[in-house]
């Protein structure tokens, strides 16, 4: 990921993604993927964060306005809404609110056919025909009208947001992208940013199920003035133990456990030989959890973040977010979602009693197999 970038390509990742992202930032191997990458990382930049601080906490509070104390409530699906009306509002300017269930749909359509070819010996380009691939050939449809009707509407009238920002770009020598590049580059980051946000959101409050000392300790760093009002940064520096809590649980339940790369040539890992086209996975769950390089590795214990423990680890002992030049370009993103969820969350309700052991499902990300069911109760106070 590092040094031997020339010798290995994301053709594996390609391989098991439907056609549509096949272009996408995300799978893009070479120029075409520096040019995305480098178009898109003004939207992630501190300014826009502040922007985005906003939205993230009216949608927290968007999310939560319907729950009743003693409700058992899908956690798991309540965070994937969640996400996703963040992801969309922020970076695509778009409201989902009223067709929440036709999206949930095709992206269902579309992780069943990435979970059908994770687990197939087989690979092939476009997928064979079934009832399945009808389901993702008709969400894919939708998904490019509301693409394209996005793209052809910023052009004409340009916005705060990625896609006008995509839209109103050009190379080095002027030419500006095609509406099929922007609709790749914006699929890309809807796909990446949402289910993965989803995750660690849900298996942080599975972690914190129980666990009342670290929730009293979380609502001490909270009372203070409300999430929203305070910049991303002085957030994140006024909340150090929700970042020990968030890295915890990233640590424990990465949502992108495993990720992959192809070699393009013969070469070698460490003492391993690697023939031409046999893929190495790297994989942060197992790292995550190696008794070499943490204590007690199977336990909860944020505590262990203290004293600027990630400065001292050695190199990827722990990288949820990959590293070198294809690192996420969402994770401050990603950071401040999930902590200005749970800090509008935790101090109006309490989460849980999930089922006593929730297995993680991996697919293309890591969910919680059977979802996350959990009891939510108003807590008593100003709030
Ligand atoms: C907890 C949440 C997240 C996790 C754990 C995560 C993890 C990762 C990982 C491990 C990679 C590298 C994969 C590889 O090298 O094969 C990646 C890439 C990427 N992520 Fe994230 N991600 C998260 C959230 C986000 C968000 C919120 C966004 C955007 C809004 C995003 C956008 C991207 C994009 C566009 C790439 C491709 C970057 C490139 O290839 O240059 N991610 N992510």
């Amino acid at each position: 990921m590092l040094t031997r970038r020339a010798d290995f390509s994301k053709a594996y990742l390609t391989s098991i993604m439907p056609p549509l992202l096949a272009g996408s930032l995300l799978l893009a191997d070479s120029d075409s993927w520096l040019h995305q990458r480098k178009l898109m990382l003004p939207a992630f930049h501190k300014e826009r964060l502040d922007m985005y601080a906003a939205v993230m906490a009216e949608e927290s509070e968007r999310a939560i306005a319907t729950w009743q104390s003693g409700q058992r409530r899908d956690i798991h699906s309540e965070m994937m809404r969640l996400t996703l009306q963040i992801v969309t509002r922020t970076l695509f300017g778009l409201d989902f609110s009223n067709g929440v269930e036709a999206t949930e749909r095709l992206i269902d359509a579309l992780m069943d056919e990435v979970n059908s070819r994770i687990a197939s010996p087989f690979r092939f380009r476009y997928p064979l025909p079934s009832l399945r691939t009808l389901r993702l050939y008709r969400a894919m449809k939708e998904l490019d009208e509301i693409a394209y009707t996005a793209i052809r509407e910023r052009r004409r009238h340009p916005q705060e947001d990625l896609m006008s920002m995509l839209v109103g770009a050009t190379d080095e020598d002027g030419t500006p992208m095609t509406d099929r590049e922007v609709r790749d580059a914006c699929l890309a980051v809807f796909f990446a940013g949402h289910e993965t946000t989803a995750c660690l959101l849900s298996w942080t409050w599975y972690v914190l199920a129980g666990r009342e000392d670290i929730e009293r300790k979380l609502l001490a760093e909270l009372t203070g003035p409300p999430a929203h009002s305070a910049s991303p940064a002085e957030l994140i520096e006024r909340l150090p133990y929700m970042q020990n809590v968030l890295n915890e649980a990233l640590r424990l339940y990465p949502p992108a456990y495993a990720f992959g790369r192809r070699a393009m040539r013969d070469t070698s890992v460490g003492d391993h030989e690697v023939k031409a086209g046999q893929t190495v996975v790297m994989s942060p769950w197992a790292m995550h959890r190696d008794a070499r390089f943490w204590d007690e590795p199977e336990k909860f214990a944020p505590d262990r973040w203290q004293n600027n423990l990630a400065t001292r680890l050695p190199k990827f002992t722990f990288f949820p977010f990959s590293s070198g030049p294809r690192r996420c370009v969402g994770s401050s993103f990603a950071m401040l979602e999930a902590t200005i969820a749970i800090a509008t969350i935790l101090p109006r309700f309490k989460l849980s009693s999930p089922p006593p052991v929730v297995e993680p499902a991996p697919s293309i990300t890591l969910r919680p197999g059977g979802g996350m069911p959990m009891t939510v109760t108003r807590r008593k106070g100003p709030n």
